[in-house]
């Protein structure tokens, strides 16, 4: 496959397909590779009308020495178990979800970037309640489905800080509510203030807890982490965010570095604690944020053109393990 891949985006491109099980009578049937890429659904299917609809999303990456491995899957397994719990569906076994991603891959291993381009392979497994249902209940049958498509470096130019601003019009999740699921929802509901934050000239926006609107929560597709000077490496304890593998990961790379790893509500007043502030997530591992506007305050961290050195290096060691430079030491890596 011959594409332009340091300059692909985060966007969709045609495949040869992807992996595709369906689960009714009570059981998982038997998974797929289907190469159609649309889906044939009653105009009554649960997703459509009540929400049930979760997903996940990682990564696989053609390593220096050749091999072809997706990071940490496992986990992403795990979190559609929660989110299907949250929203009463069931889900594929963690070996199903893993054998479903080395399928996708597979089926689809020229669409992995080269070593050396930055560019990766985004997997997007979605699970779906298709049952024809008026009444509000849990679907009894499910589509779980991985499609991947290949994403281009996140960083073309350079690692470059951004501006945020906390968007405190709008909610992300309800206190109790669903914060805590990768479900379609959270991120329709997303849409409205991250269009508005954009407009003022905010690439990302902060959500405040939605309880108090005092609070860090996340930003709206990314874990919050901040360095300070005291080499503490704190994000927030939420029960309303997304648990991030990306942040779980780094805090263990952190915590090899030296720095103590700190879990805690972090108030919007106390930003000014921090000397380097990211955001983290699976699309970009860290977005360095070099200001954070909270009403009339400006937070500001480090140089506006440059990444704060400790973020820098974080960033830099994750990435090394996806791609192979570094030995990976907690086996973290699913070959395919
Ligand atoms: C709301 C939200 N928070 C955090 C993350 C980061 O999670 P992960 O590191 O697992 O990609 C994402 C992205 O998936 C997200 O959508």
């Amino acid at each position: 496959m011959q594409l332009d891949w340091k300059n692909l985006g985060f966007q969709y491109l045609p495949t040869h397909g992807q992996a595709q099980c369906d689960f009714a009578d009570g059981k998982w049937g038997s998974l797929e590779f289907q190469t159609n890429p649309m889906l044939s659904m009653h105009v009554a299917a649960n997703c459509l009308h009540y929400g049930q609809a979760i997903f996940e999303g990682l990564k696989a990456f053609r390593t220096k020495d050749g091999r072809v491995v997706m990071f940490r899957p496992d986990k992403n397994a795990s979190r559609m178990r929660e989110s299907a719990e949250r929203l009463c569906m069931e889900a594929p076994s963690d070996e199903l979800f893993i054998e479903a991603c080395k399928m996708a891959v597979t089926r689809n291993i020229d669409f992995v970037p080269p070593y050396g381009t930055g560019a990766s392979l985004y997997l997007r497994p979605l699970l779906i309640g298709t049952e024809a249902t008026v009444g509000i209940k849990a679907s009894s049958s499910y589509t779980f489905l991985v499609l991947v498509t290949p994403v281009g470096p996140y960083y073309k130019d350079g690692f470059h800080p951004v501006e945020a601003l906390v968007m405190l019009d709008y909610d992300r999740a309800a206190p109790k509510g669903t914060g805590r699921a990768k479900t379609a929802g959270n991120y329709a509901a997303s849409l409205l203030p991250g269009l508005l934050g954009k407009k003022k000239g905010f690439p990302i926006i902060l959500f405040a807890d939605p309880k108090e609107n005092k609070y860090v929560d996340e930003f709206g597709t990314s874990n919050f982490i901040g360095i300070t000077a005291a080499g503490e490496y704190k994000t927030p304890d939420s029960s309303s965010i997304l648990q991030s593998v990306t942040n779980e990961s780094l805090q263990l790379l952190a915590a090899e570095m030296g720095l103590k790893v700190v879990k805690e509500p972090i108030a919007l007043d106390s930003l000014g604690q921090f000397s380097e502030v990211g955001a983290c997530g699976t699309a970009a591992v860290i977005t360095p944020v070099h200001a954070v506007h909270y009403g009339e305050k400006v937070f500001r961290f480090g140089e506006k053109d440059k990444a704060g050195q400790t973020l820098a290096r974080l960033y830099k060691n994750l990435q090394a393990i996806q791609y192979g430079d570094s030995p990976d030491t907690h086996g973290w890596l699913v070959e395919v």
